[in-house]
């Protein structure tokens, strides 16, 4: 009995696992959790505000977000269907679903319309997964769907590399320079607010930790 219990348990480790793995390790899943919301908390983020979080994945950072927000304001964005019907089921399982997120899949957001402005738009580990040409078509629609007093926070890596690929995806280094000419081309303005670590991203991985986090804003 006892070790049909420790079976049924570690099949159930093994399905929470494989989620959490489908946007990063699994074992830093819960510190990448936490960091989301209180790094945006610590950026003034209340219930009453409007948020857009891009490259959602299984609701990783969404979740608690979600919970704190008020009813609606809550939108999220995912490339992969796989992975948002993954947060989907966590929405579910957390009891979540009255407070009525939008979630959207969205395999080319030049051509995704939302009807919503938004006081702050979060993009946790996305924008070093793509393409320069995704990039730019991404902060032409944080142009166009941010507050004229929001914000828009994205962590990057800084340097000038292309190293390899994460799932499908490519993992990119661009300059200061390149990021801040990309949102001038878009009406943005860009500043650095520093290394991921000073704000309690403690992964023990370097060049994780070492991130920037960019806050743009409306020029
Ligand atoms: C490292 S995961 C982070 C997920 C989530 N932000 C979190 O922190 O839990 C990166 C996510 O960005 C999504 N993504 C990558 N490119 C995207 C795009 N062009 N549009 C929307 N989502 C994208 C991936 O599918 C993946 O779920």
């Amino acid at each position: 009995m006892r070790a049909l219990k420790r079976f049924i348990q570690s099949l159930a480790q093994t399905k929470e696992e494989n989620r959490h793995s489908m946007v990063g390790p699994a074992h830093l899943w819960k510190m990448k959790r936490d960091f989301q919301i209180h790094f945006l908390k610590k950026e003034n983020l209340k219930p009453e505000h409007y948020l857009l979080d891009i490259g959602c994945g299984t609701l990783r950072g969404g979740i608690p977000l979600i919970a704190y927000l008020q009813n609606g304001h809550y939108f999220g964005v995912e490339v992969r269907e796989d992975a948002l019907d993954e947060g989907r089921k966590e929405l579910n399982e957390a009891g979540l679903e009255e407070k009525k997120p939008t979630l959207l899949v969205s395999s080319d957001i030049s051509k995704l319309s939302i009807e919503q402005k938004f006081d702050y738009i979060w993009a946790f580990s996305v924008l070093l997964h793509m393409s320069d040409e995704i990039l730019n078509d991404t902060l032409a629609f944080v142009s166009d769907h941010l507050s004229n007093t929001g914000a828009f926070y994205a962590n990057v890596y800084i340097g000038e590399w292309k190293e390899g690929n994460w799932l499908e995806f490519p993992v990119v280094a661009r300059t200061f320079e390149f990021y801040s000419n990309a949102c001038t081309k878009n009406y943005l303005a860009m500043s650095d607010l520093g290394y991921l670590k000073d704000y309690g991203h403690i992964s023990n991985v370097k060049s994780q930790d070492n991130q920037r986090m960019l806050k743009i804003t409306k020029n």
